[in-house]
């Protein structure tokens, strides 16, 4: 409180006014600092908008046996691997990887190798990194449980309009990963025998509606997992499928060979 103003007062207004008038001037925002404020408060709304819209994105997740998992960089524990230091490189391509796509825009991503090796483990963990450095959001499609869904379609309107909001998903999100991409053609000795028809055609034409809307897109980034070939990719799927979804790019494929499955190691 300005003591020569109190001082300008009638000594009977004086007491009161101590008492009323807060200790500090008012202080009326400039128009700067309101624009500031209102700047504020629309970033706010922006970030609390950008979350909602990506937990409907990975809602619409479908995990192995409907139950989701998680996994970040900090629980990858090149000890698990009896070649540890194997283990370490691949969990640094990861990283790179990573790091890469937040600083230059998005690319596709392979992981390459046998069950229990850590495929999805690393790529679930590159999706945490670009969802904290980069607010993207990201979903996670089994393409076991994504074949199921698509030859159930048929019997349910339910099943229909559910398939329809993962589809929609799939073409949206910014981190799709597709896991064990290639179980869906079957058994390796079957796709390999002549006449072998390849993916249902409704998850072929999925696929390729999918793989058309991502591709070379800055903002979308697959990330797949498989232990197929891209020779036996190519007979499940049209090559034109694989090419705009499986890159050959060596930085961005990381192989999991000379690994161990740890699944079974652990028992
Ligand atoms: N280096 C590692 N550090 C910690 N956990 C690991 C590691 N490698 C594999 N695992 C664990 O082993 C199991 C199998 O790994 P997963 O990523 O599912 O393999 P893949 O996708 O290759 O079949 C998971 O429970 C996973 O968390
Ligand atoms: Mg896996």
């Amino acid at each position: 409180m300005n003591e020569s103003l109190l001082e300008s007062l009638p000594v009977g207004l004086r007491e009161l006014a101590r008492q009323h008038l807060p200790d500090k001037p008012v202080h009326i925002p400039t128009p700067e600092e309101r624009d500031e404020r209102e700047r504020e408060l629309s970033r706010r709304l922006t970030k609390q908008m950008e979350t909602q819209k990506a937990m409907v994105y990975l809602d619409k997740s479908l995990w192995p046996a409907g139950i989701p998992i998680s996994f970040t960089f900090g629980d990858w524990k090149p000890n698990k691997q009896p070649d540890q230091e194997r283990a370490r490189a691949i969990g640094n391509q990861a990283w790179t990887i990573a790091k890469e796509a937040t600083k230059n825009g998005a690319f596709n991503v392979a992981l390459l190798g046998s069950p229990g090796t850590g495929k999805t483990s690393l790529a679930l963990a590159i999706a945490d990194k670009l969802k904290q450095d980069k607010s993207w959001s990201w979903m996670f499609v089994s393409t076991t449980e994504l074949k199921s869904l698509v030859e159930a379609q048929f019997d349910a309107y339910d099943v229909k309009s559910k398939l329809a909001n993962v589809k929609r998903a799939m073409t949206e999100v910014n981190v799709l990963i597709l896991d064990d991409f290639g179980t869906e053609g079957g058994l390796v000795s079957r796709i390999n025998e002549p006449g072998y028809k390849g993916a249902h055609a409704k998850l072929q034409q999925l696929m390729y509606e999918v793989a058309n809307a991502r591709y070379n897109k800055q903002d979308k980034m697959t990330i797949i997992t498989t232990n197929n070939t891209t020779q036996e990719l190519e007979r499940i799927y049209d090559p034109k499928i694989i090419s705009r979804l499986v890159t050959q790019n060596k930085a961005h494929r990381i192989a999991f060979n000379g690994m161990s499955d740890v699944r079974a190691m652990e028992g």
